[in-house]
């Protein structure tokens, strides 16, 4: 249990694996102390390093493990500056109260741009062409090099990836069709496919967008592949699980399929350097690139922004959006009121109890949101003026950390 006490003198924050230096500066100005160190960092170290930090900020090789997070009863946030958060035991962070936040989207457009550029390769053949250059072979043909004016882009899952391939695809003249489990919008002139088979059935290129689902895993096999177009090209910067790759490799040996672009891959090697292999390596007109569809430099940056900017907002303001494992509250600031945060566990009667002590307090509540899962609550409680300023709020945490369901108390502003 912490009371967390927020703004007295410098509050320190913990950044590893060399995060984008904007994140550190982002948090300065807000009054924090950061640190950042260059690398990745093991258990015993971190809990050294942050041994009285109120959050970290990591990516994806430093593990926030459930002895990390008991040995750090301080903490109050992980900001995981990447996409997976797969390296923090969520499940253990959420029962002692921290959420962890991620950016799930900064790198959309990175790989919206990505499939852009490889629609414009498979259609022009231009990876082949540029193989027998560099091999010394010169071969000046238009055969099976089209433009992709007037050709159709089929998007299967058209999420925050899709819709902007949508829009980039057809600003170049592509008829866009899309196909979604869930009712989307269509953007521009994008139009909706009644299924995904008539997607298949009319595209020149099928690019796809789906998260890894138990519904998406091998979503295209022989059959689907089958139902393209003879010389489509499929595209896939998803997940690797949605494709079967065998089958794709099938499609291009037959001559079915014109050619493919794949960057993501069922199995992939933990790090570079290490040895990777895969039925589609040197078919024609197949491009395939190790997971980078969201590897760019303003992707990073944007990371940067959006992990920090959740932190910070869940450090001032207590707002939880973007957080992975912790209820959603966003509670916009009202000027001259002062907020208090109380973290519970989510059993019955806590409202009541929180109730009771305020109005004993004869604090005025001016707004007030709770949200919960199946283990914590999360309340915000703002109040229009605490009779003697800070020995209020102080008398009214120190009741609120005696309920045996509190888990922590922060007094905001
Ligand atoms: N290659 C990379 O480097 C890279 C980078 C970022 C994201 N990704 C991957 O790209 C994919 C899409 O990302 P996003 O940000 O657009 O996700 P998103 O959640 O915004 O969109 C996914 C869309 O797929 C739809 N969908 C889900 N199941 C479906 C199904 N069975 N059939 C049809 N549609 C279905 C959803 O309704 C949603 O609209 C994810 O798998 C993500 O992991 C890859």
């Amino acid at each position: 249990m912490s009371n967390g006490r927020a703004r007295e003198g410098k509050q320190k924050i913990l950044l590893v694996e060399g995060i984008q230096p904007d994140a550190k500066s982002n948090m300065e100005a807000e009054g924090f102390e950061v640190t950042l160190l260059p690398k990745g960092l093991s258990e015993d170290e971190l809990i050294r390093e942050a041994a009285d930090c109120i959050a970290i900020g990591i990516r994806s090789k430093t593990r926030m493990t459930a002895k990390v997070l008991a040995a750090l009863p301080q903490l109050r946030a992980i900001g995981a500056f990447c996409i997976g958060t797969n390296q923090i035991a969520l499940e253990a962070a959420n029962k002692q109260g921290v959420p962890a936040f991620n950016a799930p989207f900064s790198n959309t457009r990175s790989v919206a741009e990505m499939v852009i550029a490889e629609i414009v390769l498979l259609s022009r053949r231009l990876g082949d062409r540029n193989n027998e250059v560099h091999r010394g072979v010169w071969t000046k043909s238009a055969l099976g090099s089209r433009e992709v004016r007037g050709k159709t882009l089929g998007i299967v899952g058209y999420g925050h990836i899709g819709r902007q391939v949508g829009v980039l695809a057809e600003s170049m003249g592509l008829s866009v069709v899309f196909h979604d489990v869930a009712a989307r919008l269509p953007m521009g002139n994008n139009r909706r496919a009644e299924t995904l088979e008539q997607l298949l059935g009319e595209s020149d290129f099928v690019t796809l967008h789906v998260p890894e689902t138990a519904q998406t895993k091998n979503m295209i096999r022989a059959s689907h592949l089958a139902a393209m177009k003879a010389g489509g090209c499929l595209i896939n910067a998803s997940r690797g699980t949605v494709v079967v790759i065998e089958d794709l490799a099938a499609a291009i040996q037959s001559g079915h399929l014109g050619g493919a672009a794949v960057d993501v891959f069922p199995e992939e090697p933990e790090g570079n350097g290490q040895a990777f292999k895969s039925a589609l390596q040197n078919l024609p007109n197949v491009f395939l690139t190790p997971h980078i569809g969201g590897s760019t430099s303003e992707a990073q940056v944007a990371i940067g922004h959006e992990v920090s900017g959740a932190l910070i907002r869940f450090l001032t303001l207590g707002s939880t959006t973007g957080s992975v494992n912790f209820p959603l509250v966003e509670l916009p600031r009202r000027e001259g009121s002062h907020r208090l945060v109380h973290v519970h566990r989510n059993v019955p009667g806590v409202l009541r109890d929180v109730n009771r002590i305020v109005s004993d307090e004869q604090a005025n509540i001016v707004g007030q949101v709770l949200a919960t899962d199946t283990e914590i609550g999360y309340l915000l409680l703002d109040f229009d003026d605490f009779a003697s300023g800070d020995q209020m709020s102080g008398r009214l945490r120190d009741r609120l950390l005696g309920l045996d369901t509190t888990m922590s108390v922060r007094a905001l502003y």
